[in-house]
């Protein structure tokens, strides 16, 4: 994207329908090139709707292809914004980044056709996973742009809105650079690079790694069946188990964690509630993906029994702990998949946000082998104390891996940048 020799600075155009990721994305771009030192803003089209419009612009009739008061006013945002991104590069500026749909070839066209000072590379969040847009949907209708509607009406006009971008919608093809990016996976699916922008790289890079600003990882506490020996089930917590969470929540206590993820098991949510009732404003949510290792034909026996009674399923697991399933069950081989889509949902859902999963020891395993990158049949054998919890930050700015003792007792810093 030569340009006669003139100091590369670059446009950032965000594309994708409403509740795809895009403005968290935007926001890790502007973040990352800061941190490289690279002086990085956003101008964000629903921001100054709000502020010129404001309520008219929440009614869906608003988005209406043929309304054409609607059109014209989201045109004067879009060429406004454009304008003020342009003096700020004209300046000290290096990468300004417009956040907003740019959903039809006819709105890129224009911001091509009016940016043509320097390359503008459109970057579209594509996201197919129904589970987390139903989430994300939602999660919009509680901004204070609803405030004043019920949540069903506020549901109903943001399902609107959508459906009035998604009849002009066009996916990326034409454009002259582009990034087609699954914001729930961080991959890439399509590009076509502006390979001579010095910053494209940087975004690159930025847009297909994991960011974890604050993740806490804790076990549930203790059950009858941990007391015992026994596996799998859905115990509810013991006394102890109970003042286990009761201890984490107060260790948690100034804490902003903002998303709390648990497994369907009622020994997570137990563990979960003490930490939920000190947050009324934080979301919860039960993720099958997190349910503990299902043991099949073992599942709520003893170790003893399994060893007494199917002695070939105590020798496989110590042959092969890692890649042995139980019968009708599972393995720690199989549970990678299901846990890995867990971690991207609560991680796109919390956004830049900290969270707390509540999981249980084979599921911690698998969640921390995905940081820690261990070699697989180490897997199964990762210290998961009741008693302790992890916390991981992983950032370009930031790296923490360490594991915390919550109710005394020593810990262990892993890794700390
Ligand atoms: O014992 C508690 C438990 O969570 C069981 O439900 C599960 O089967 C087991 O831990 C997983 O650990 P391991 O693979 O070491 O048996």
């Amino acid at each position: 994207c030569g340009n006669g020799g003139r100091m590369q600075k670059l446009y950032v155009a965000m594309v994708g329908l409403p509740a795809r990721g895009k403005s968290t994305l935007a926001k890790r771009i502007r973040d990352g090139l800061v941190t490289e030192g690279i002086a990085a803003k956003l101008f964000n089209n629903g921001d100054m709707r709000r502020a010129l419009i404001g309520a008219e612009s929440t009614d869906p009739n608003f988005y209406d292809p043929n309304n054409k008061l609607g059109r014209d006013a989201r045109e004067m945002i879009c060429m406004r914004n454009m304008e003020i991104a342009r003096e700020w590069l004209t300046k000290d500026g290096e990468v300004a980044i417009l956040d907003a749909t740019n959903v039809s070839r006819a709105r890129r066209h224009l911001i091509e056709t009016t940016l043509t000072d320097y390359p503008v590379l459109f970057v579209e969040c594509v996201n197919e996973d129904q589970l987390l847009l139903n989430a994300c949907i939602r999660r919009k209708t509680t901004l204070p742009e609803y405030a004043s509607y019920t949540e069903e009406e506020a549901l109903a006009s943001f399902m609107k809105r959508i459906s009035y971008y998604d009849t002009i919608y066009e996916p990326l093809q034409d454009e002259k650079y582009w990034l087609r990016v699954d914001s729930t996976a961080n991959r890439i699916l399509d590009e076509r690079p502006c390979e001579s922008s010095p910053y494209y790289p940087a975004i690159r890079e930025m847009v297909v790694s994991v960011w974890i600003q604050c993740l806490y990882l804790a076990r549930h506490g203790q059950t009858e069946f941990n007391l015992r020996g026994r596996i799998g089930g859905d115990p509810p917590l013991t006394a102890t188990g109970r003042a286990q969470a009761l201890a984490l929540a107060t260790h948690l206590r100034n804490k902003p964690i903002e998303w709390v993820f648990t497994s369907t098991r009622i020994r997570s949510h137990e563990t979960a509630t003490p930490l939920l009732t000190e947050r009324p404003e934080a979301h919860a949510m039960a993720f099958k993906e997190f349910d503990e290792i299902w043991a099949g034909d073992c599942e709520g026996m003893l170790y003893s029994e399994i060893r007494e009674r199917m002695p070939e399923v105590t020798q496989g697991r110590n042959a092969s702990k890692y890649t042995y399933t139980y019968p009708n069950g599972e393995s720690y081989a199989l549970l990678r998949e299901r846990v890995q889509r867990g971690l991207r949902r609560a991680l796109f859902l919390a956004g830049d946000a900290p969270l707390i999963i509540v999981g249980h020891q084979a599921i911690n395993r698998v969640l921390l082998s995905l940081f820690l990158r261990q070699r697989n049949e180490d897997v199964p054998f990762i210290y998961i104390p009741q008693n302790q919890y992890y916390h991981i930050s992983l950032t370009p700015r930031r790296k923490v891996f360490e594991r915390v003792p919550y109710d005394g007792g020593p810990g262990a810093s892993l890794l700390a940048e």
